[in-house]
Protein backbone atom coordinates (compact mmCIF):
# COMPACT_ATOMS: atom_id res chain seq x y z
CA UNK A 1 0.00 0.00 0.00
CA UNK A 2 1.39 3.58 -1.08
CA UNK A 3 1.49 6.07 1.11
CA UNK A 4 -1.42 8.00 -0.65
CA UNK A 5 -3.65 4.94 -0.52
CA UNK A 6 -3.03 4.72 3.44
CA UNK A 7 -4.10 8.18 3.31
CA UNK A 8 -7.10 7.81 1.31
CA UNK A 9 -8.06 5.04 3.34
CA UNK A 10 -7.55 6.38 6.39
CA UNK A 11 -10.03 9.45 5.32
CA UNK A 12 -12.21 6.86 3.45
CA UNK A 13 -13.02 5.66 6.88
CA UNK A 14 -13.20 8.94 8.84
CA UNK A 15 -15.79 9.93 5.87
CA UNK A 16 -18.00 6.48 6.09
CA UNK A 17 -18.39 6.70 9.48
CA UNK A 18 -19.48 10.65 9.57
CA UNK A 19 -16.36 11.84 11.16
CA UNK A 20 -14.67 13.70 8.77
CA UNK A 21 -13.08 16.96 9.81
CA UNK A 22 -12.93 19.73 7.35
CA UNK A 23 -12.24 23.53 7.62
CA UNK A 24 -14.94 25.72 7.29
CA UNK A 25 -14.96 29.67 7.56
CA UNK A 26 -16.99 31.18 10.42
CA UNK A 27 -20.29 31.89 9.37
CA UNK A 28 -23.45 33.34 11.22
CA UNK A 29 -24.06 34.10 14.46
CA UNK A 30 -21.28 32.53 16.82
CA UNK A 31 -22.51 30.06 19.07
CA UNK A 32 -19.70 28.18 19.14
CA UNK A 33 -16.20 29.96 19.79
CA UNK A 34 -14.89 30.34 23.51
CA UNK A 35 -14.73 34.02 23.31
CA UNK A 36 -16.88 33.72 26.49
CA UNK A 37 -16.79 37.88 27.28
CA UNK A 38 -16.43 38.35 23.65
CA UNK A 39 -13.06 40.31 24.23
CA UNK A 40 -12.46 38.33 20.81
CA UNK A 41 -15.28 40.38 19.22
CA UNK A 42 -17.45 43.55 20.93
CA UNK A 43 -15.77 44.09 23.78
CA UNK A 44 -12.01 43.93 22.76
CA UNK A 45 -9.87 45.47 25.22
CA UNK A 46 -7.99 48.59 24.04
CA UNK A 47 -4.18 48.48 23.95
CA UNK A 48 -2.16 50.90 24.54
CA UNK A 49 -0.86 52.92 21.38
CA UNK A 50 2.26 53.08 22.50
CA UNK A 51 2.98 49.49 22.66
CA UNK A 52 1.42 48.82 19.50
CA UNK A 53 4.91 48.98 17.23
CA UNK A 54 6.20 46.14 20.18
CA UNK A 55 8.32 43.16 18.24
CA UNK A 56 6.10 40.94 16.29
CA UNK A 57 8.04 37.85 16.74
CA UNK A 58 9.73 36.75 19.81
CA UNK A 59 13.01 35.64 18.10
CA UNK A 60 14.10 33.07 20.65
CA UNK A 61 13.37 30.67 22.82
CA UNK A 62 11.99 32.53 26.24
CA UNK A 63 15.68 31.03 27.86
CA UNK A 64 17.78 32.40 24.91
CA UNK A 65 17.01 35.93 23.64
CA UNK A 66 13.09 35.72 23.55
CA UNK A 67 12.77 36.81 26.99
CA UNK A 68 11.19 40.58 27.54
CA UNK A 69 10.12 42.50 30.55
CA UNK A 70 6.38 42.68 29.30
CA UNK A 71 6.86 39.49 29.95
CA UNK A 72 7.84 39.58 33.56
CA UNK A 73 5.01 41.96 34.24
CA UNK A 74 2.67 39.48 32.53
CA UNK A 75 3.58 36.87 34.99
CA UNK A 76 3.39 39.23 37.73
CA UNK A 77 0.49 40.40 37.16
CA UNK A 78 -0.90 36.92 36.63
CA UNK A 79 -0.08 35.66 39.53
CA UNK A 80 -1.14 38.69 41.67
CA UNK A 81 -4.33 38.03 39.90
CA UNK A 82 -4.88 34.52 41.18
CA UNK A 83 -3.04 35.01 44.80
CA UNK A 84 -0.25 32.62 43.56
CA UNK A 85 3.29 32.13 44.02
CA UNK A 86 4.09 32.60 40.60
CA UNK A 87 2.67 32.41 36.68
CA UNK A 88 4.53 30.99 33.48
CA UNK A 89 3.42 31.56 30.24
CA UNK A 90 3.01 28.92 27.34
CA UNK A 91 2.15 29.20 23.85
CA UNK A 92 -0.80 27.51 24.17
CA UNK A 93 -2.77 25.83 26.71
CA UNK A 94 -2.35 22.74 24.77
CA UNK A 95 1.10 22.76 25.48
CA UNK A 96 0.70 23.88 28.64
CA UNK A 97 -0.69 21.22 29.72
CA UNK A 98 1.67 18.56 27.88
CA UNK A 99 4.34 20.57 28.62
CA UNK A 100 3.40 20.53 32.78
CA UNK A 101 2.62 17.23 33.07
CA UNK A 102 5.31 15.58 31.04
CA UNK A 103 7.67 17.51 33.43
CA UNK A 104 6.49 16.88 36.66
CA UNK A 105 5.19 13.30 36.45
CA UNK A 106 8.05 10.79 37.61
CA UNK A 107 8.15 6.81 36.64
CA UNK A 108 6.51 5.50 40.13
CA UNK A 109 4.17 7.90 40.52
CA UNK A 110 0.70 7.82 39.95
CA UNK A 111 -1.84 10.31 38.71
CA UNK A 112 -5.57 9.98 38.74
CA UNK A 113 -7.36 11.83 35.55
CA UNK A 114 -11.02 12.74 34.83
CA UNK A 115 -12.47 10.50 32.11
CA UNK A 116 -13.74 13.78 30.57
CA UNK A 117 -10.56 15.35 30.93
CA UNK A 118 -9.05 17.38 27.49
CA UNK A 119 -6.84 15.91 25.01
CA UNK A 120 -4.03 17.96 25.80
CA UNK A 121 -3.94 16.40 29.26
CA UNK A 122 -4.17 12.63 28.41
CA UNK A 123 -1.33 13.19 26.26
CA UNK A 124 0.78 14.80 28.90
CA UNK A 125 -0.16 11.81 30.82
CA UNK A 126 0.94 9.44 27.76
CA UNK A 127 4.41 11.51 27.61
CA UNK A 128 4.46 11.51 31.53
CA UNK A 129 5.08 7.05 32.37
CA UNK A 130 3.82 7.45 35.65
CA UNK A 131 0.89 5.15 36.41
CA UNK A 132 -2.65 6.10 35.19
CA UNK A 133 -5.97 5.79 36.59
CA UNK A 134 -8.55 7.10 34.51
CA UNK A 135 -11.72 7.63 36.92
CA UNK A 136 -15.49 8.21 35.86
CA UNK A 137 -16.03 11.84 34.67
CA UNK A 138 -16.94 13.74 38.30
CA UNK A 139 -17.18 10.06 40.05
CA UNK A 140 -15.57 10.92 43.46
CA UNK A 141 -15.87 7.06 44.97
CA UNK A 142 -14.58 6.06 41.91
CA UNK A 143 -11.33 8.17 42.61
CA UNK A 144 -11.55 7.75 45.76
CA UNK A 145 -11.49 2.96 45.18
CA UNK A 146 -8.28 4.98 43.06
CA UNK A 147 -6.20 6.54 45.35
CA UNK A 148 -6.25 4.56 48.47
CA UNK A 149 -5.18 1.30 46.57
CA UNK A 150 -2.24 3.75 45.01
CA UNK A 151 -1.40 5.15 48.91
CA UNK A 152 -1.48 1.61 50.26
CA UNK A 153 1.19 0.27 47.59
CA UNK A 154 2.84 3.28 46.97
CA UNK A 155 6.98 3.17 46.97
CA UNK A 156 8.88 5.20 49.10
CA UNK A 157 9.46 8.50 47.15
CA UNK A 158 6.51 8.71 44.63
CA UNK A 159 3.95 11.37 44.71
CA UNK A 160 -0.03 11.14 44.15
CA UNK A 161 -1.79 13.72 41.58
CA UNK A 162 -4.97 14.30 40.61
CA UNK A 163 -5.98 16.16 37.37
CA UNK A 164 -9.45 17.34 36.63
CA UNK A 165 -10.64 20.40 34.68
CA UNK A 166 -12.68 22.53 36.65
CA UNK A 167 -15.07 23.69 34.10
CA UNK A 168 -15.24 20.80 31.28
CA UNK A 169 -15.16 21.76 28.28
CA UNK A 170 -17.59 19.62 26.34
CA UNK A 171 -19.57 18.46 29.26
CA UNK A 172 -20.27 22.77 30.71
CA UNK A 173 -20.51 20.96 34.43
CA UNK A 174 -18.03 21.56 37.14
CA UNK A 175 -15.88 19.36 38.92
CA UNK A 176 -16.47 18.91 42.89
CA UNK A 177 -13.73 21.47 43.72
CA UNK A 178 -14.56 21.58 47.45
CA UNK A 179 -14.52 17.56 47.53
CA UNK A 180 -11.46 16.95 45.72
CA UNK A 181 -9.50 19.28 47.59
CA UNK A 182 -10.19 17.53 50.60
CA UNK A 183 -9.94 14.09 49.31
CA UNK A 184 -6.80 15.17 48.00
CA UNK A 185 -5.58 16.05 51.59
CA UNK A 186 -6.79 12.54 52.95
CA UNK A 187 -5.03 10.74 50.48
CA UNK A 188 -1.72 12.86 50.33
CA UNK A 189 -2.10 13.59 46.70
CA UNK A 190 -1.39 16.43 44.74
CA UNK A 191 -4.05 18.65 43.33
CA UNK A 192 -3.93 20.09 39.18
CA UNK A 193 -6.69 21.68 37.84
CA UNK A 194 -7.29 22.95 34.30
CA UNK A 195 -8.93 26.53 34.40
CA UNK A 196 -8.99 27.04 30.64
CA UNK A 197 -13.19 27.61 30.47
CA UNK A 198 -12.92 29.14 33.57
CA UNK A 199 -10.80 31.73 33.82
CA UNK A 200 -12.07 35.83 33.40
CA UNK A 201 -15.60 34.33 33.98
CA UNK A 202 -16.22 33.22 38.00
CA UNK A 203 -15.19 35.23 41.02
CA UNK A 204 -15.18 39.27 42.31
CA UNK A 205 -11.89 39.93 39.43
CA UNK A 206 -13.41 37.08 37.10
CA UNK A 207 -10.05 34.75 38.14
CA UNK A 208 -12.13 31.78 38.05
CA UNK A 209 -13.41 28.79 39.88
CA UNK A 210 -10.36 27.60 41.76
CA UNK A 211 -9.97 31.30 43.45
CA UNK A 212 -13.51 31.36 43.82
CA UNK A 213 -13.78 28.26 45.98
CA UNK A 214 -10.69 29.44 47.98
CA UNK A 215 -8.73 26.42 46.88
CA UNK A 216 -5.55 28.27 45.42
CA UNK A 217 -3.57 27.25 49.08
CA UNK A 218 -5.25 23.93 48.55
CA UNK A 219 -3.78 23.07 44.68
CA UNK A 220 -0.34 22.88 43.08
CA UNK A 221 -1.20 24.37 39.93
CA UNK A 222 -3.76 25.26 37.45
CA UNK A 223 -3.59 25.72 34.02
CA UNK A 224 -5.08 28.53 32.55
CA UNK A 225 -5.62 29.86 28.62
CA UNK A 226 -5.88 33.28 27.03
CA UNK A 227 -7.70 31.76 23.64
CA UNK A 228 -10.85 31.82 25.81
CA UNK A 229 -12.76 34.53 27.71
CA UNK A 230 -9.58 36.56 27.65
CA UNK A 231 -9.60 36.84 23.84
CA UNK A 232 -5.66 36.81 23.44
CA UNK A 233 -3.17 34.33 22.44
CA UNK A 234 -1.05 32.10 24.82
CA UNK A 235 -1.39 30.20 27.61
CA UNK A 236 0.01 30.35 31.58
CA UNK A 237 0.51 27.66 34.64
CA UNK A 238 0.34 28.97 37.78
CA UNK A 239 1.72 27.21 41.12
CA UNK A 240 4.88 27.41 43.49
CA UNK A 241 7.77 29.12 42.58
CA UNK A 242 9.71 26.24 42.46
CA UNK A 243 7.51 24.95 40.23
CA UNK A 244 8.46 27.75 37.81
CA UNK A 245 11.87 26.58 38.73
CA UNK A 246 11.44 23.53 37.28
CA UNK A 247 9.09 24.31 34.38
CA UNK A 248 12.11 26.70 33.28
CA UNK A 249 14.18 23.83 33.21
CA UNK A 250 12.25 20.71 32.40
CA UNK A 251 9.35 21.67 30.13
CA UNK A 252 9.90 20.98 27.08
CA UNK A 253 7.46 22.64 25.16
CA UNK A 254 8.40 25.92 26.81
CA UNK A 255 12.26 25.31 26.71
CA UNK A 256 12.24 24.36 22.30
CA UNK A 257 9.24 27.11 21.12
CA UNK A 258 10.62 30.27 20.35
CA UNK A 259 8.39 33.28 22.84
CA UNK A 260 5.33 34.76 21.73
CA UNK A 261 6.00 37.90 20.68
CA UNK A 262 6.12 41.34 23.39
CA UNK A 263 3.11 42.31 21.16
CA UNK A 264 0.90 39.56 22.44
CA UNK A 265 2.16 40.52 26.13
CA UNK A 266 1.21 43.95 25.76
CA UNK A 267 -2.21 42.40 24.62
CA UNK A 268 -2.09 39.94 27.53
CA UNK A 269 -1.92 43.49 29.71
CA UNK A 270 -4.79 45.14 28.06
CA UNK A 271 -6.97 42.22 28.93
CA UNK A 272 -5.48 41.69 32.22
CA UNK A 273 -6.22 45.24 33.24
CA UNK A 274 -10.22 45.07 31.47
CA UNK A 275 -11.14 41.57 33.10
CA UNK A 276 -10.14 42.16 36.86
CA UNK A 277 -12.75 45.09 36.77
CA UNK A 278 -15.52 43.56 34.35
CA UNK A 279 -17.95 42.28 36.50
CA UNK A 280 -20.91 44.05 34.27
CA UNK A 281 -19.25 41.11 31.26
CA UNK A 282 -19.23 38.31 33.94
CA UNK A 283 -23.11 39.34 35.04
CA UNK A 284 -23.61 39.36 30.87
CA UNK A 285 -22.47 36.15 30.43
CA UNK A 286 -24.42 34.45 33.68
CA UNK A 287 -27.39 35.78 32.77
CA UNK A 288 -27.00 35.44 28.79
CA UNK A 289 -26.43 31.78 29.24
CA UNK A 290 -29.69 31.36 32.71
CA UNK A 291 -31.75 32.85 29.83
CA UNK A 292 -30.68 30.05 26.55
CA UNK A 293 -31.10 27.70 29.03
CA UNK A 294 -34.40 28.59 30.39
CA UNK A 295 -35.23 28.84 26.71
CA UNK A 296 -34.17 26.01 25.89
CA UNK A 297 -35.96 23.99 28.44
CA UNK A 298 -39.25 25.96 27.33
CA UNK A 299 -38.82 24.01 24.20
CA UNK A 300 -38.46 20.96 25.85
CA UNK A 301 -34.33 20.54 24.98
CA UNK A 302 -32.27 19.00 28.04
CA UNK A 303 -28.54 20.51 27.97
CA UNK A 304 -25.80 19.40 30.31
CA UNK A 305 -23.70 21.51 32.26
CA UNK A 306 -25.25 24.63 34.25
CA UNK A 307 -23.01 27.87 32.96
CA UNK A 308 -21.96 29.13 29.64
CA UNK A 309 -21.20 25.78 27.59
CA UNK A 310 -24.02 24.32 26.31
CA UNK A 311 -24.00 20.60 25.49
CA UNK A 312 -27.33 18.72 23.49
CA UNK A 313 -26.20 14.93 23.65
CA UNK A 314 -28.11 13.84 20.77
CA UNK A 315 -26.31 10.65 20.44
CA UNK A 316 -25.03 9.43 16.69
CA UNK A 317 -22.89 11.33 14.64
CA UNK A 318 -25.05 11.35 11.24
CA UNK A 319 -27.77 13.03 13.55
CA UNK A 320 -25.27 15.94 15.06
CA UNK A 321 -24.16 16.94 12.04
CA UNK A 322 -27.31 17.26 10.25
CA UNK A 323 -28.63 19.03 12.89
CA UNK A 324 -25.88 21.41 12.92
CA UNK A 325 -26.21 21.65 9.16
CA UNK A 326 -29.78 23.01 9.26
CA UNK A 327 -28.95 25.46 11.84
CA UNK A 328 -25.75 26.98 9.67
CA UNK A 329 -28.15 26.82 6.68
CA UNK A 330 -30.89 29.56 9.22
CA UNK A 331 -27.70 31.41 9.89
CA UNK A 332 -26.22 30.34 13.05
CA UNK A 333 -22.43 29.61 13.35
CA UNK A 334 -22.88 26.32 15.43
CA UNK A 335 -21.11 22.85 14.81
CA UNK A 336 -21.24 19.21 15.53
CA UNK A 337 -18.94 17.98 18.02
CA UNK A 338 -18.03 14.34 17.51
CA UNK A 339 -16.10 11.37 18.90
CA UNK A 340 -12.99 11.15 19.32
CA UNK A 341 -13.59 14.49 21.22
CA UNK A 342 -16.57 12.90 22.78
CA UNK A 343 -17.01 9.36 23.76
CA UNK A 344 -18.70 7.68 20.92
CA UNK A 345 -22.47 7.59 21.08
CA UNK A 346 -22.84 11.13 22.81
CA UNK A 347 -22.33 13.82 19.74
CA UNK A 348 -23.61 16.47 20.50
CA UNK A 349 -24.16 20.15 19.71
CA UNK A 350 -22.07 22.65 21.95
CA UNK A 351 -23.01 25.54 22.17
CA UNK A 352 -21.00 28.79 23.94
CA UNK A 353 -22.69 31.49 25.00
CA UNK A 354 -21.28 34.94 24.86
CA UNK A 355 -21.31 37.84 27.48
CA UNK A 356 -22.36 39.93 23.90
CA UNK A 357 -25.56 38.06 23.11
CA UNK A 358 -28.42 39.92 23.40
CA UNK A 359 -31.74 38.33 24.80
CA UNK A 360 -33.26 38.75 21.15
CA UNK A 361 -30.52 36.33 19.36
CA UNK A 362 -30.75 33.75 22.65
CA UNK A 363 -34.04 33.20 22.22
CA UNK A 364 -34.49 32.96 18.58
CA UNK A 365 -30.96 30.55 19.01
CA UNK A 366 -32.94 28.31 21.64
CA UNK A 367 -36.28 28.31 19.03
CA UNK A 368 -33.98 27.16 15.94
CA UNK A 369 -32.46 24.25 17.76
CA UNK A 370 -35.02 23.13 19.43
CA UNK A 371 -36.97 23.08 15.80
CA UNK A 372 -33.46 21.77 13.97
CA UNK A 373 -33.81 18.85 16.49
CA UNK A 374 -37.40 17.90 15.92
CA UNK A 375 -37.21 18.65 12.33
CA UNK A 376 -34.23 15.46 12.66
CA UNK A 377 -36.00 13.07 13.98
CA UNK A 378 -34.13 9.40 14.24
CA UNK A 379 -35.23 8.48 11.42
CA UNK A 380 -34.62 11.48 9.32
CA UNK A 381 -30.71 11.19 8.90
C1 LIG B 1 -9.88 22.12 29.06
C2 LIG B 1 -8.92 22.61 28.05
N1 LIG B 1 -7.62 22.67 28.37
C3 LIG B 1 -6.71 23.10 27.49
C4 LIG B 1 -7.07 23.50 26.23
C5 LIG B 1 -6.03 23.96 25.26
O1 LIG B 1 -5.96 25.33 25.30
P1 LIG B 1 -5.44 26.15 24.03
O2 LIG B 1 -6.62 26.28 23.12
O3 LIG B 1 -4.95 27.43 24.59
O4 LIG B 1 -4.36 25.34 23.42
C6 LIG B 1 -8.41 23.47 25.85
C7 LIG B 1 -8.80 23.91 24.48
O5 LIG B 1 -9.81 23.64 23.97
C8 LIG B 1 -9.36 23.01 26.78
O6 LIG B 1 -10.65 22.93 26.45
Amino acid sequence: MTLAQRWNALLADLRAAGRQRTLELPSGIDLVSNDYLAYGGSRQPRLDPALAGLPRSGLASRLLRGHHPLWEQVEDTLARWHGADSALVFSSGYTANEGLLAAILEPGDWVASDACNHASIIDGLRLARAERFVFRHNDLEHLEDGVRVARRTARAGSQRFIVSESLFSMDGDRAPLTELVSLARRYDAWLILDEAHATGCFGASGSGLVDTADARADVLATIHTGGKALGVAGAYVCGPALLREVLINRCRPFIFTTALPPVVAAWWLAALAQVKDDSAGRASLHSAALLFRQELAQQGIVAGGEDYIVPIVLGGDARASAIANRLQAGGWDVRAIRPPTVPPGTARLRLAIHADHPPEVLRSAAAAVAEAIRECGEEAV
